[in-house]
């Protein structure tokens, strides 16, 4: 058994050995033999598969012990570092989705594809919330309500082990998950990454760690940690959190990794540590197991033993979770090296591509729609494409998925052949008498040397910042003479990956560069032409629109600002086949069925705009500022119309009262009114009516997706567990609290979209 095998290895490794098997360093930071055979590291991230068969002989030939490494990386909705993989939605399209089933089968996907190069472990997903939208890494998210979070998460971890629970072995086509960052990352004030995060114990409970907790229950393998501090505590050293929560009350038996040099951070940067032997001494204390890329953990740790400032038996305790973890891959007995026979047979296969196709079709919102789409394009004959991000490989890829050498740190790689554009998708799927057109219209930014040498992950000074582009002129007329000549004009307008991901959050939400220029002069020439203008925003996370397109901005109430603009469509980061589900959505050849799983804010200064705020007084609100977002949590349309009936609870016990062990059974009545065939997300929400702490008003309890056909009508149920149905008190605890509830059943988070029940539990 595993547990015999490690306290023998454990037995006869020195201490030195010990140490290094807590260590992952990255593979580009040295000679790979010498970090294993004089540091003896444990573990290695962003490797070149190349190096893992040498890597492998190493171990086996020079170490004493032969104990193998583990390979992580970072395959974030894909092997994002592997030519030719296949490149999902990120998570934030996967969230857009509301679809499990197919979130899991990614999850599969990714680790199959994973599973053949020798990487043993990716570092995702992520289970932050995203409630400010200038944080960088909001496309990165799920969104922002933990109960959607914590489904996405649970499947995709489901798909990358292969459905292994806490424990059981992986078999050879799964990969490790890892849930990250543990807990409250996104948090931070401003959105400004990594900075400090206002979190007390009770928001904590509240709902950060909800996600976290299941996956921890339902066996992901890994943890990672967050940057940021909880009550002045960096989480690397918090006790409460990794030792309390995670390891005493969720019983939590996986293996912990620190975010990149956390520990060294400490020391130089946040200055809160003397010197790397009280960091390594403290972040063992409080309960990590491996520690990313701080080599001067190694002398650190060793020398907090020797002084009798860290018990070697907190030393063991990690490194026997590691061993742990290696002997649930199995790669005492098998280093699961790359395998090409399978990395032909299954990277980008012809099946992973189809499904990416199937996701990428859920994961774009239909936000706005005067009647103009879906668009009839047989009697078209001219369609024109237009804008910075129609035809951008690396826009759609967003971030972590290397296209076009723009994400520095990262190799060029996914074949543009590989990826349908929004330009592309339009030339094969318009009839074959219909010119389509093409024009940039604007640029977005321009790339500046950055002063303050602001610095990549792996330590490579950043060169280039971006700045906003300024308006092309020319650019602009030749788009708006293009328009002015077409049947149908698509505007695909966005950010790019400059802007966004980790250590770049962004002050502004607005469209940069010259786009909002060009969407004003477009809507120009759908007022007067009275042509369909179609607006693509491909982002990775909900950005202020102008006037033109959404009527309001906050401030200036002018609805019919947004006249020119017949429809509205979002695709977060929508991965290698989102051009193809956007062109198909248009041209109604795909029912559009994504729901928003964050609110699009009207202006940047409503932020937090999330739909689950606490009740305030005076109406939560600004004196210069609407608080109604442009658009809430849960909402998206399709091109058929749904009547909900009322929702009835259906097991009221005899008392006439819930108590904490029953569950409320609830239906309601779908019906589609339409004529075409389409798929509602029906949503439930529960509201508890009066609160002895402040609380929110309603709160995701459940979902489901519903296909139904013209004229069809179906029964949904949900059963909400009445424990589901609680606050948290000041002491952070939760509770159910006697009372009466709402159950709130609908289309989207907005109340005038709910159908609503009572019940009453005891
Ligand atoms: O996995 C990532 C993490 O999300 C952010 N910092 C770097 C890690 C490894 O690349």
């Amino acid at each position: 058994p595993a547990e015999e095998r490690i306290a023998d290895l454990l037995g006869r490794m020195t201490l030195e050995e010990k140490v290094g098997q807590m260590m992952q360093l990255d593979a580009r930071s040295g000679d790979l033999d010498d970090l294993i055979v004089n540091k003896h590291v444990g573990s290695i991230l962003h490797t070149s598969p190349s190096d893992l068969p040498r890597a492998v002989e190493t171990v086996n030939t020079k170490t004493r012990l032969g104990i193998p490494l583990v390979i992580g990386d970072d395959c974030i909705h894909g092997y994002s570092f592997w030519p030719g993989a296949t490149i999902f939605p990120e998570q934030l399209g996967m969230a857009v989705s509301w679809d499990s089933d197919k979130v899991q089968a990614a999850g599969r996907a990714t680790a199959e594809e994973v599973s053949t190069t020798g990487v043993h472990w990716t570092f995702s997903p992520v289970l932050c919330i995203g409630r400010d939208t200038r944080w960088g890494r909001v496309g990165e998210t799920f969104g922002e309500d933990p109960y959607l979070i914590g489904e996405m998460a649970s499947a995709i971890v489901k798909g990358y082990q292969g459905g292994a629970k806490a424990g059981e072995p992986l078999a050879k086509d799964a990969i490790l998950a890892c849930a990250k960052h543990f807990a409250g990352y996104s948090e931070t004030q401003g959105g400004r990454d990594a900075s400090e995060a206002d979190l007390s114990h009770r928001k904590l409970e509240s709902w950060f760690l909800p996600p976290f907790e299941r996956v921890a229950r339902e066996g992901c393998g890994t943890f990672m940690l967050g940057y940021e501090s909880i009550e002045g505590v960096p989480v690397t050293f918090n006790k409460w959190l990794l030792s309390d929560k995670l390891r005493g009350a969720w019983n939590y038996q996986g293996t912990l990794i620190t975010d990149w040099d956390n520990v060294g951070r400490s020391v130089w940067e946040q200055k809160i540590k003397p010197d790397y032997v009280h960091a390594a001494a403290d972040a063992v204390k409080a309960g990590n197991d491996l520690v990313m890329t701080t080599p001067q953990f190694y002398e650190g740790a060793l020398e907090a033993v020797r002084t009798g400032l860290l018990d070697e038996s907190l030393v063991d305790a990690a490194v026997s979770r590691i061993l742990a973890l290696k002997f649930r891959l199995g790669l005492f007995e098998d280093p699961r090296l790359p395998d090409q026979e399978r990395i032909d047979a299954v990277i980008g296969s012809d099946e992973h591509q189809r499904l990416n196709l199937e996701l990428a079709r859920e994961s774009v919102a239909l936000l706005k729609n005067n009647g103009s789409l879906p668009f009839a394009a047989a009697d078209a004959k001219r369609i024109a494409v237009i804008g910075p991000l129609a035809d951008d490989a690396q826009a759609q890829l967003g971030d972590w998925a290397g296209n076009s050498g723009q994400v520095n740190w990262m190799p060029d790689g996914h074949p543009r052949d590989m990826i349908t554009t929004v330009l592309d998708a339009f030339k094969t799927l318009a009839p074959a008498d219909c010119d389509v057109t093409y024009s940039r219209g604007a640029n977005i930014v321009d790339l500046v040397p950055d002063p303050e040498g602001e610095c990549y992950p792996d330590g490579q000074p950043r060169p280039k910042i971006g700045v906003s582009a300024a308006v092309d002129q020319a650019m602009l007329d030749e788009a708006v003479e293009n328009a002015r000549r077409s049947d149908l004009v698509v505007a695909v307008v966005g950010d790019v990956v400059q802007l966004i991901g980790e250590g770049c959050s962004t002050g502004t939400l607005e469209l940069l560069g010259g786009q909002n220029a060009l969407l004003e002069a477009l809507s120009g020439v759908a007022r007067e032409t009275g042509k369909p203008l179609v607006v693509v925003l491909m982002s990775s996370k909900p950005m202020v629109l102008p006037a033109c397109v959404i009527g309001t901005n906050g401030v200036i109430v002018d609805e019919s600002a947004a006249e020119g603009t017949s429809a509205l469509l979002w695709a977060p980061s929508p991965g290698m086949k989102g051009g193809q589900a956007i062109a198909e959505i248009i041209l109604g050849i795909t029912e559009p069925s994504g729901r928003l799983p964050i609110t699009f804010p009207r202006h940047v200064g409503q932020l937090p705009v999330y739909y689950n705020q606490i009740r305030g007084q005076h109406g939560n609100r600004y004196a210069d500022l609407t608080q109604d977002p442009a658009f809430a949590f849960g909402e998206g349309l399709g091109y058929t119309t749904f009547e909900y009936g009322e929702p009835a609870i259906t097991n009221v016990p005899d008392s006439g009262t819930f108590t904490e062990a029953d569950t409320v059974h609830a239906e309601i009545t779908l019906t589609n009114t339409g004529s075409r065939k389409g798929t509602e997300v029906v949503q439930a929400y529960i509201g508890d009516i009066v609160t002895s702490y402040s609380w929110t008003d309603r709160e995701l309890k459940a979902f489901k997706r519903v296909e139904l056909e013209p004229g069809e009508s179906k029964t949904v149920a949900f059963d909400i567990p009445v424990t589901d149905c609680t606050i948290v008190d000041p002491d952070a605890n939760r509770i159910v609290e006697p009372g009466e509830f709402e159950l709130l059943v609908g289309h989207s988070s907005r109340r005038e979209d709910l159908k609503r029940a009572v019940f009453t539990v005891a």
